[in-house]
């Protein structure tokens, strides 16, 4: 396994790119389920749980050609619609395919996901949703079976917005008979770029971005060729490594609107940011002010961002609060950035942070892909060398991060880690 070790103190600047969503390509690679034919994905991101996906419709039968950031999937031949819990466990969006192949196929045998180090992650809603579809859900074994001949239209009331549970079933509606509401819809901008590649497909949606979403079900779809959008959580965690090193970069490839809240917060906090149609330029000489956040379904304050905020919230002057409303467990990264000298209490879903403080470079661990991104964050601005065990966690969701922080003045380096 690899470690990354990261000596701070670095100014950043300079300009970096940033890659496709990684939580837009993933919904995007499903959809092609939906029908027989191929398809053209560019700006796909060259991440670990791309990988994964890519892995499981080979092993359902699609014929998949990679050649990063073009990827093309055809799934004629895809015949086995069985998603086995050795790959569902590593990489739980696999779940996304349940809904493509019930659509498709009629029937879908997919490992429960299970829990992660965030929080229990239930699939209830997107079950709910296609039983009043009509299809027969069984859950025996740790794998949830649907059968449904044809899927039919339903008005579908989420008690709270599920991002992969408005995918799932936005996915599935397109071929189901009839006419489907999705009520309490997420409004992510990933929700917006799927149902834009299912509209090219011929797919008949309206209201995707919005809280209501519409989808008039149809016969068969086409193949179509889609660009992912750019990551935006990829942004904003650039965003605060610029900040956070009192740095002056360019981060071009973005989409400021998809950040709009992130921008807006930083301003607030004296960070000069300035937007144009695809960059964002970070500025931050003055005093960073303490912020106070909660974390909300878009467009909210997103919950992916939480723990690179803490980061930033330590070099702010004065008391800090972050509430993380959407996870019972994504404080992971506290124990390790406390070890690091920081001043952060936890009481139940608030934290407290008390900055700026200096922090210290050790050996930390990462637990999950965000924790991990705020771990190297810390590392960029503690005295003396940080090293990050168990980067797979970043490797998930981050595509060259060492190299891009590098190219912007950062001292990180990758190495072999000789215990985990
Ligand atoms: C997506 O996860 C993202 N993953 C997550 O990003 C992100 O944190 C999350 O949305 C929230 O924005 C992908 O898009 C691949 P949810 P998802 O369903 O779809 C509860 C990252 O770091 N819920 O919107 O799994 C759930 O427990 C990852 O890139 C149910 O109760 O999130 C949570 O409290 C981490 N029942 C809330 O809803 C359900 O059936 C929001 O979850 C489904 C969800």
């Amino acid at each position: 396994m690899d470690k990354i070790v990261v000596n701070g103190g670095k100014r950043l600047e300079g300009r970096v790119d940033i890659s496709g969503a990684k939580n837009a390509a993933l919904p995007l690679i499903c959809a092609s389920i939906l029908t027989p034919g191929q398809i053209i994905f560019d700006n796909v991101p060259r991440l670990g749980d791309i990988r994964t996906i890519l892995k499981l419709l080979a092993i359902m039968g699609a014929d998949i050609d990679m050649n990063w950031p073009r990827i093309k999937i055809n799934t004629a031949e895809l015949n086995n619609p069985i998603a086995p819990y050795e790959l569902v466990k590593t990489m739980r969006a696999a779940i996304l395919v349940l809904g493509p192949l019930v659509a498709r196929f009629g029937y879908a045998k997919v490992s429960l996901p299970g829990g992660c180090a965030i929080g229990a992650r239930p699939i209830d809603l997107h079950l709910k949703g296609l039983k009043a579809m009509g299809a027969q859900v069984n859950i025996s074994k740790g794998y949830v079976e649907v059968n449904c001949t044809r899927l039919q239209g339903s008005v579908i009331d989420f008690p709270q917005p599920t991002v992969g549970g408005t995918e799932n079933l936005m996915m599935a509606a397109t071929l189901a008979a009839g006419t489907t509401v999705i009520n309490n819809a997420a409004r992510e901008p990933e929700i917006i770029d799927l149902a834009n590649l299912l509209d090219k497909m011929g797919a008949k949606i309206r209201g995707a971005g919005t809280s209501r979403i519409i989808i008039n079900g149809c016969e068969n779809l086409q193949p179509a060729d889609h660009s992912v959008i750019p990551d935006r959580i990829e942004t904003g965690t650039f965003m605060v490594a610029a900040a956070i090193t009192r740095g002056d970069v360019l981060i071009r490839k973005a989409n400021p609107l998809h950040v709009s809240r992130i921008v807006e917060i930083m301003k607030n906090i004296g960070i000069s940011v300035e937007t144009g149609k695809d960059f964002i330029k970070i500025n931050s000489s003055g005093t960073i002010h303490p912020l106070d956040v909660i974390t909300e379904a878009y467009p909210g304050f997103p919950t992916d961002m939480q723990a690179q905020f803490m980061v930033l919230a330590l070099k702010a002057r004065g008391k800090s609060f972050i509430t993380e409303s959407i996870f019972e467990n994504r404080y992971m990264h506290v124990p390790e950035l406390l070890r690091m000298g920081a001043d952060i209490q936890i009481e139940k879903r608030n934290a407290i942070i008390n900055g700026p403080c200096e922090l210290e470079g050790t050996t930390v661990m990462a637990t999950d892909l965000r924790a991990s991104a705020s771990l190297i964050l810390a590392g960029l601005i503690a005295k003396g060398t940080t090293e990050i065990l168990r980067v797979y966690h970043l490797d998930r969701g981050y595509e060259k991060i060492e190299n891009k922080l590098s190219s912007l003045g950062a001292d990180i380096t990758r190495k072999p880690s000789e215990i985990y």
